[in-house]
């Protein structure tokens, strides 16, 4: 099998990393950045510093902070014309894998003419736009490093997913210190975004050995920090471990693709705008049980490796002792379940679920799992994740 491996040119990491933003931003010999960003970056201070940082190397800035989690059409096209009116020649995303899309994508468009369902699915984009540096502010999706961007379709409820080469960042600056301020219920969401882009990449039919040892050393990574990232948020060291494990996991499934968990996801995230690494965690227990028999070698790894099963458990119990695991993991960080989060009854959820099951095939993500579901199979996880 042939496989592609794509990645920014530049990952910056460690404490201290976003400093070099100015820098970087010279090199890549801007004159105007767009600071794509959301209100509560602009308001803790971390926009300011980050613009004083550019604008030291004699580069100016303009701030775009209408970004709001998950990220919709709209949100892009007022940023895009912000960008056209001053000129902008670089794009800085700061923030969580909200405003780190919609500065990925507000670049692409402005190479490629809207409207940008256009370029919904797999290598689709035909230009490449402004440069772009993205700066993570959770761990997180790896936005920073994906060659993904997931936007919300205001018209049709949908949440796309632009998957191209041309959506890369140019450079990644993986600054740890900037998740030190994550309170609790986020930390949980975005680390197991995190653990769900390295399951599904290690499971993922397009696994591959490029991709595999990414992330098989996330999978590590998450059972060593997130829950001590969770209990003990200044605890620098396993915020440095979980910033690490998100970029390894990114870098991981953005080249062999997310499975089941994330097309089941975002039909959640576009319809009840649920966070998307909750979404996500509600469902991984359910639909790991489901898909164990399409890759039970694989699954069987990731319990050893979380540390779930011992090495000398057969690979049937490690796996049961894997879905275990999950279901506690989601306990001890405080995690609902489906129909906590949805916030809505059983019923209006029922009419509803048809169209989701629909949504989350066509989004392409579930032809990657190790059993490819029918629409049918999908209603009955959504109903065990209830
Ligand atoms: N492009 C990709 O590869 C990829 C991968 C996974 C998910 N995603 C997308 O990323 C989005 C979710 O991103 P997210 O989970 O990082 O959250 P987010 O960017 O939506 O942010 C959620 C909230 O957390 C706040 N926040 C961010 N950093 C903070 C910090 N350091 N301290 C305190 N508060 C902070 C934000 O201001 C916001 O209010 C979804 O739209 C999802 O679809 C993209
Ligand atoms: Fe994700």
């Amino acid at each position: 099998m042939v496989s592609l491996f794509n990645v920014p040119t530049v990952i910056i990491v460690g404490g201290g990393a976003s400093n070099e933003v100015g820098a970087q931003a010279k090199r890549l010999k801007s004159k105007h950045v767009l600071l794509v960003t959301d209100t509560f970056m602009v308001s803790c201070g971390l926009a300011g510093k980050i613009s004083d940082a550019i604008k030291k190397e004699g580069i100016k800035v303009t701030v775009f902070d209408g970004v709001q989690p998950d990220p919709t059409d709209k949100n892009v096209l007022q940023g895009l014309d912000v960008c056209k009116k001053n000129g902008c020649d670089l794009i800085v995303g700061l923030g969580g894998g909200s405003p780190m899309d919609c500065a990925k994508i507000i670049s692409v468009l402005t190479a490629n003419e809207p409207p940008l369902s256009n370029y919904a699915g797999l290598n689709k984009v035909p230009n490449k736009g402004v440069p772009t540096i993205m700066i993570s502010t959770t761990a997180g999706t790896g936005a920073e490093v994906t060659k993904a961007a997931v936007i919300s379709d205001t018209e049709r409820d949908v949440k796309m997913l632009i998957m191209d080469v041309n959506n890369t960042a140019d450079v990644a600056l993986v600054d740890y210190e900037l998740t030190m301020s994550c309170p609790g219920s986020l930390t949980a969401n975005v680390g197991v975004d995190t653990l769900v882009h390295a399951v599904e990449g290690y499971v993922s039919k397009k696994a591959n050995a490029m991709t595999d040892p990414l992330a098989l050393s996330a999978i590590k990574l998450v059972s060593k920090y997130l829950l001590k990232a969770f209990k003990e948020p200044s605890n620098a060291e396993a915020r440095e471990g979980m910033m690490m494990a998100s970029l390894q996991a990114g870098m991981a499934f953005a080249n062999s693709s997310v499975c089941l968990v994330h097309g089941m996801s975002r039909p959640i995230g576009a319809l009840y705008h649920v966070p998307h690494g909750l979404s996500n965690a509600v469902l991984f227990p359910a639909v790991t049980e489901f898909s164990i028999p399409g890759a039970t070698a694989r699954y069987a790894t990731v319990a050893r490796t979380m540390g779930y099963a011992k090495e000398s458990d057969v690979d049937a119990d490690a796996c049961k002792k894997l879905v275990d695991g999950l279901k506690k993991l989601n306990v001890d960080l405080k995690i609902p379940r489906l129909g906590d989060v949805v916030k809505v009854d059983r019923a209006a959820f029922d009419t509803k679920v048809e169209k989701m099951a629909n949504d989350g095939l066509a989004s392409g993500s579930p032809n990657n799992n190790p059993i490819v579901p029918t629409a049918q199979q999908i209603i009955e996880l959504y109903h065990k994740a209830w």
